[in-house]
């Protein structure tokens, strides 16, 4: 099942990032990287066309206080979110019904790819959500043509566990994969009921 979450002044630090709740001041930033297109566009949702847009979900962000903003440590500049969103199709996938998680969502400003930082932030955030909070598991999902993604997940330890069709915001639908961490900590062997799943053990 979803896991109630709420960042809650919640502050995780890294080698090179700090991460945090979103603040209004985050604006500029924020549609800096947001209207580049290819960005969220990898994402399923496409680039800003106004600050406006951008104002928007920076408000939805700050409402619902679950995604973070990931700021580059030194100048503070936001340049990416880790969302710690809810997994779809909760009444479905029945192998979680006693079980607690949610589903990663991420987006990095293209400045700032190929150096490691999602890694590095995914990696703390489920350090956090595992070791502090004691999530029993974590989904995380890709669209098929986005390899730096899928290569993200795989360095984070994430295994692929189903192969579906994913919407997009922008009206299209794509072939993706969704993948699972199950919490190391525990000593967890989900019973895996339907015919798609990819785990096999
Ligand atoms: C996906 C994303 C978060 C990756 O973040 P990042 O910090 O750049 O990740 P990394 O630096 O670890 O790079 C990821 C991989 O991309 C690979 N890569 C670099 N250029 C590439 C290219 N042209 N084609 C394919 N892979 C490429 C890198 O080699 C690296 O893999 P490796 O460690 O095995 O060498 C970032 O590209 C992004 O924000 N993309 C747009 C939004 C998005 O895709 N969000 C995820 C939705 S599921």
């Amino acid at each position: 099942m979803n896991a109630d979450f709420r960042i809650n002044g919640k502050v995780i630090e890294t080698e090179r990032l700090i991460l945090r709740s979103f603040k209004q001041a985050d604006l500029d930033d924020f549609y800096e990287y947001a209207s580049v297109e290819g960005v969220g566009e990898m994402a399923g949702w496409k680039h800003h066309d106004s600050i406006d847009e951008s104002q928007k979900i920076l408000n939805s962000f700050i409402n619902n206080d679950k995604v973070f903003a990931i700021c580059l440590k030194g100048n503070n500049k936001v340049i990416g979110t880790v969302g710690i969103e809810k997994y779809g199709l909760e009444d479905a996938l029945t192998e979680f019904k006693n079980y607690y998680g949610r589903e990663l969502g991420y987006v990095l400003s293209k400045d700032y790819w190929g150096k490691g930082l999602m890694p590095e932030a995914v990696n703390a955030v489920i350090d956090y959500l595992f070791n502090e909070l004691d999530y029993d598991f974590l989904l995380c999902g890709y669209y098929n043509f986005n390899e730096r993604s899928k290569r993200v997940q795989i360095k984070c330890g994430f295994k692929p566990y189903r192969s579906l069709t994913m919407k997009t915001q922008m009206g299209t639908k794509e072939q993706g994969t969704l993948m699972l961490l199950i919490n190391p900590n525990k000593n967890i062997k989900f019973e895996f009921s339907h015919q798609e799943t990819l785990i096999f053990e």
